[in-house]
């Protein structure tokens, strides 16, 4: 136990947090230049957020959620998604008092009791992104076109951008009484969920994953055939832009996603190289929910990438990341007057804004020359007692291989203007 984690999750490791720390670059500056602004969340709610939020009758509620009674005996659950706990914050810093509308945006663990594989953990991490106060169809075209630069980006290949449009309340309780006359007859061959969501949200039985549940929802009305004119007119503007935008997508008329608070525009982004979890993000519309949650009427529209599916699908594919950095400058210690003066050295380094490291294990110097090369270090700079006496040092450039003796005094500027000039 002790030295075993928890099921579902992961350490992510020197080597490895690399790349993490790539995604959120390139996810931060793809933010700043969208105009969204960052809010950092808690990583646990009351649990009543995600019961009203997400909604009773999907999985990530019914199943998934790790909820516990703190030791005051309040019911907290671990933040199964972004989304409400983003609105919570809208209301509760009254972000809606100010200029509208609001972008934000998030990153950070998820967590999910799911029976964990391939793409499919119990902790996981997501970008995400939420805009409150606008309800106009071209925000729901930036919010996808931000998505799809994100991955291009990243330099992943041959996604699929699956589009719907949920509808409004108006188009579901059409739809709702249309499923309900679809499935009646089958009822008593499907799940326990299923006939339980029969009578609760029978919107849910699409995206079960039973398979014989699957079967008998083949030819089930969909979303698109109950759209009121004022859905099908946003879809429709939501479809001009991407065509303006040349975002390629595929209308998906089963696609309802995993949670309730979805109206209007719903979307997916699949990879084809990761298997069974094939979505690495997805989003849409939610105009109810900041209402829902006891705000005023406000619509809002978000998606999340998930981000142990996207480095999956980066290397699948094969995808670059920049190359690992190492110490800009190592210092190899000969003797104990070395090790003094090396001490000084560097801190002057160091502050000079140079990455530099040093022996701590008492290795011979061809052992530290052999440790600066594992470390992947620019340069080498040797100090031993000979050179200490005649205040000189010897500078190795790692990459070429060449070595000179430069004067001590000149050493700090000196690796400034070559660590800036290569
Ligand atoms: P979601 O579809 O539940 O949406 O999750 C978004 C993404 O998180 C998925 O596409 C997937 O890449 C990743 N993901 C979900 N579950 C797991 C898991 N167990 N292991 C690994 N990755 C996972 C939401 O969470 C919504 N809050 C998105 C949203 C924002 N809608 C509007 N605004």
């Amino acid at each position: 136990m002790l030295t075993t984690r928890p099921r579902g999750t992961s350490d992510i490791i020197p080597g490895q947090v690399e790349k993490w720390q790539y995604l959120e670059h390139v996810f931060r500056r793809l933010c700043r230049e969208y105009d969204y602004a960052e809010i950092r969340l808690p990583i646990f709610e009351h649990t009543e957020l995600f019961q009203r939020g997400v909604g009773e009758t999907t999985d990530i509620v019914e199943k998934e959620m790790y909820t516990f009674l703190d030791r005051g005996k309040r019911s907290i659950t671990l933040r199964p998604e972004g989304t409400a706990p983003a609105v919570r914050a809208y209301l509760e810093n009254r972000l809606y008092a100010g200029p509208q509308p609001v972008k934000l945006y998030y990153t950070g663990p998820m967590f999910r009791y799911d029976r964990p594989q391939a793409g499919r953990y119990r902790q996981f991490h997501q970008f995400g992104v939420e805009v409150f106060g606008a309800h106009d169809p071209a925000v729901d075209a930036e919010v996808i076109a931000m998505a799809m630069d994100f991955y291009s980006r990243l330099g992943l290949q041959g996604l699929e951008l699956h589009l719907n449009s949920v509808g409004c309340p108006g188009c579901r309780a059409v739809l709702r009484k249309k499923l309900q006359e679809f499935f009646r007859p089958h009822l008593d061959g499907m799940c326990a969920d299923c006939r339980g969501r029969f009578e609760r949200n029978p919107l849910r039985i699409l995206d079960c994953k039973v398979e014989r549940c699957r079967e008998v929802s083949t030819g089930a009305p969909t979303t698109v055939d109950c759209l009121c004119p004022d859905c099908a007119a946003h879809f429709q503007a939501v479809q001009d832009y991407l065509a303006v935008l040349a975002i390629p997508y595929v209308v998906d008329p089963r696609l309802v996603r995993g949670l309730d608070y979805y109206t209007h525009t719903a979307f997916e982004i699949m990879a084809a190289d990761i298997g069974a979890q094939s979505s690495i993000g997805g989003g849409g519309r939610y105009d109810g929910l900041i209402e829902a949650c006891g705000g005023p009427p406000t619509p809002g529209i978000g998606y999340a990438l998930g981000l142990e599916r996207i480095l999956l699908t980066m290397e699948r594919q094969g995808c670059a990341f920049p190359p690992p950095e190492g110490p800009d400058v190592f210092l190899a210690v000969a003797g104990e007057p070395a090790s003094l003066e090396a001490v000084r050295l560097l801190q002057q380094l160091r502050r000079a804004g140079l990455a530099a490291a040093r022996d701590y294990l008492g290795r011979s110097l061809k052992a530290q020359m052999k440790y600066a090369g594992k470390l992947n270090a620019r340069y080498v700079v040797i100090l031993g007692g000979d050179e200490l006496a005649r205040r000189v040092v010897t500078l190795k450039d790692m990459a070429a291989g060449t070595q000179e003796e430069i004067p001590a005094d000149r050493l700090v500027d000196g690796l400034c203007r070559r660590c800036r000039e290569s």
